[in-house]
Order: structure tokens, then C-alpha cells, then sequence
């Protein structure tokens, strides 16, 4: 599976493999509406995509990618790199730096990607937010509502995982036929396509990521609504969503599922600990009405 280098905490990277096959080939495009990251889309067998988020950044990036070649994208953020003096495992190798446990690379990063930050809050260049989100927490995508980035230093760099997986990206995404659209999920003019499929991953009601803070219970109403809809005129959905979080249940999203087909997924992790708390935990679906 192909994932975003921007692999920004919410993405289904670690589901794909249980997501891709549940959906329907003999449609005319997938339509993913809230679509982060792209991952889904991206890595399914149809060629013809919308591709919807309510965040122009992120949109943006996914428009960047599509439109840029690799190697005009890798020399600007070489560049980048080397005008904060960041760190660049990639190509330096890990031997010349300590990293102290919980810290990693932070404190070799932590004054060029300030300043860095500060530079990109005043110009907005895209391929300042891409450095940023790479060296950044968490590789949060988050502003404040001044719409200043807000995110500070993480433990990684451009590593080589991170440049094979832009590369693959990059390259790989230039093989679909993808529209960008920046519209609110309740926006009709979305699904005028009856014979595509709407894949739905919203914000969770339940959880406490911050990219979920202002997803509320209306939110969840109205798209619960808008699924039902969808359903009575013949097109085709699917949800991804989480029924259980740290023994909270949405019971709101279980008692609607029982209309349609909820299959269970399980997360990968690869420590042991991890695996035993996510099934007692919490339990992630994808809903589906074909
Ligand atoms: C869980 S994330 C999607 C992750 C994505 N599937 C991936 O794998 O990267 C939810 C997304 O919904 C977007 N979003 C939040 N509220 C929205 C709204 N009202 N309309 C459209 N998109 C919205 C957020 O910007 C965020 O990118």
C-alpha cells in the first residue's frame, strides 16, 4: 500500500488492507468527502477521483502533489532543509547525532524549525508547511484560529522512510484521474455522481484527537441524515467510524448502523501491549449499505 509521507494522526494507513477490498469496482469514481490524507482513494482500483476535505490545506498539498514532479518537490525542500540547517538523516545517516529517548532529533531541530515556522506563518509557501509537517509533532496538521501553524518540534526528520515514501506518492498519485473539491461534507452539489461510491472518514464523536475538536453532535446528525439519504436514492456509501474509544461508546452511530452491513476491523500494531488494549478498547468498522 502507497501511504502519504503527511501521514497526519487520524489516516487509515494501518487499515487499508481491510478497507480496499470491501470496495465496489463497477463504480463510475470514488468520491472520498472528508479526505485527509487521500490514502483511501488513492490506493483503490478506480482510476476516477474527487477527492473533498473541508481543510484547503490539505487539499492544497494533495493538489501540490499531483500537479509537481518528484524532483522539482525533493531539491525545494533540500533546500528548505539546508537554509535552517534541519537535519537530514536521509542522506547524512544517524551516526553523527545522540538521540536522547522521548527527544530523538528535537533538540538538533528545535531553533531552525522555529525559525522556519515563524517564516512560513508569514508566506504561506507550500513547501515550507511540507518541511514543517515532516519535522513537526506528530506531523500534526494544525492551526490556530488566526490560522498561524501551530505545531512544535518532533522527534523525526526526513529519514529514509519518509523520502521513499514521497516518492511513491508522488509518483503514484499522477497515475489517477483526480478533482480536488474544499466544501463542508453537507454540501449537495457533492453527490450529483449516482453511480460513484461515497466514502465517508469523519471526524469521531468519541475520541479526543485534536482534529476532532470541532466535530459535535450535530455534526454526526447531519451526516447520519445525509447517509440515510444517499441510501434511499440507490448510491452507494461507505463509513469508517469507531462504535467504542477508551469505554466510550457511541451509541447513537450503533443503534443506526443496524440498517446496514457493519464489519469489525482490527488494527495491526506491533507491539503486544497495544493490541490487547485495542480490543478491549476500542472497536474501529466500516459500515457499508451494498
Ligand atoms: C479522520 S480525518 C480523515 C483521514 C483520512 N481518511 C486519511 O486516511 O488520511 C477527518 C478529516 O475530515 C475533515 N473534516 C472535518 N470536518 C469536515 C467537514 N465539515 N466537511 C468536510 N471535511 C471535514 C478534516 O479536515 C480531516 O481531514
Amino acid at each position: 500500500m502507497i501511504v502519504n509521507p503527511i501521514s497526519y494522526p487520524g489516516n487509515k494507513n494501518k487499515l487499508l488492507s481491510q478497507i480496499i477490498p470491501e470496495l465496489p469496482n463497477n463504480c463510475s469514481q470514488i468520491v472520498e468527502i472528508f479526505c485527509g490524507s487521500g490514502v483511501v482513494s488513492i490506493n483503490s482500483n478506480i482510476d476516477n477521483i474527487l477527492l473533498n476535505d473541508i481543510s484547503i490545506h490539505a487539499i492544497d498539498l494533495l493538489n501540490y502533489f499531483y500537479t509537481t514532479s518528484f524532483e522539482n518537490i525533493i531539491s525545494q525542500i533540500e533546500n528548505i532543509i539546508f537554509e535552517y540547517k534541519l537535519t537530514y538523516t536521509y542522506k547524512e545517516g544517524k551516526a553523527n547525532y545522540i538521540e536522547l529517548k522521548h527527544e530523538g532529533l528535537s533538540n538538533y531541530n528545535r531553533e531552525g524549525y522555529q525559525k522556519l515556522k515563524n517564516d512560513y506563518n508569514k508566506q504561506n509557501d507550500i513547501n515550507k508547511l511540507i518541511v514543517l509537517l515532516i519535522y513537526g509533532f506528530n506531523h500534526y496538521i494544525r492551526f490556530n484560529n488566526d490560522n498561524q501553524f501551530n505545531v512544535p518540534v518532533g522527534k523525526v526528520d526526513l529519514s529514509s522512510s519518509i523520502y521513499k515514501n514521497l516518492k511513491l506518492f508522488v509518483n503514484h498519485i499522477k497515475s489517477k484521474n483526480i478533482s480536488f473539491s474544499n466544501k463542508d461534507f453537507r454540501e449537495q452539489s457533492l453527490y450529483q455522481d449516482k453511480k460513484a461510491i461515497y466514502y465517508f472518514d469523519p471526524p469521531y464523536l468519541i475520541t479526543n484527537a485534536p482534529y476532532n475538536s470541532n466535530w459535535n453532535i450535530d455534526d454526526e446528525k447531519d451526516l447520519l441524515n445525509l447517509l440515510d439519504d444517499l441510501n434511499d436514492k440507490g448510491i452507494k456509501f461507505a463509513l469508517s467510524n469507531v462504535i467504542l474509544s477508551n469505554g466510550k461508546e457511541n451509541t447513537l452511530l450503533k443503534e443506526w448502523s443496524k440498517k446496514y452491513t457493519t464489519l469489525i476491523l482490527k488494527r495491526q500494531y506491533r507491539n503486544a501491549n497495544y493490541q490487547k488494549k485495542n480490543i478491549t478498547d476500542t472497536i474501529e468498522v466500516l459500515i457499508k449499505n451494498y
